[in-house]
């Protein structure tokens, strides 16, 4: 009886802990260098957490790309090609930033993971 109950709380400690490790972000990242990759890179000229800019803010973009298998790969391709044309708000258009090259391809990978964690 008492080994029985003591079997069923370690079968639950068990089950809390493979829930917890599963409700971790997707992607581990590191938001502290993240941010200070954002502020170097000047995306924060044109972008920010919580509010429109030039740029919509991180979390309007995390929102839309909320649930797609290719997000990341989608922003990564965003920031290293400069093929996106983006239309500025005093209407001129140019190439979007590309910091392909400026910038090591786990560092880029962890601002991606940070700005689709907002
Ligand atoms: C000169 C202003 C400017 C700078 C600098 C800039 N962005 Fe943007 N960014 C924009 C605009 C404008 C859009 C909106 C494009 C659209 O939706 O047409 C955008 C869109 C994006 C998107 C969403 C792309 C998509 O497919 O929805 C991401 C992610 C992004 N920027 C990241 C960055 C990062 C990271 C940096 C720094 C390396 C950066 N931006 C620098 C203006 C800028």
């Amino acid at each position: 009886m008492c080994r029985k109950a003591s079997t069923n709380i370690l079968a639950g400690m068990i089950v809390s802990a493979i829930v917890l490790s599963f409700s971790a972000p997707a992607f581990a990242q590191d938001a502290a260098a993240a941010k200070s990759m954002a502020r170097k890179s000047s995306c924060l000229r044109c972008h920010a957490v919580g509010k429109k800019k030039e740029g919509p803010s991180y979390q309007t973009i995390a929102y839309e790309y909320k649930g797609r298998g290719d997000a990341a790969d989608v922003l990564v391709k965003h920031i290293t090609t400069g093929e996106d044309r983006v239309k500025l708000t005093d209407g001129h258009v140019e190439l979007h930033k590309d910091i392909m090259g400026k910038e090591s391809p786990e560092s880029i990978r962890n601002l991606v993971a940070w700005i689709l964690a907002q």
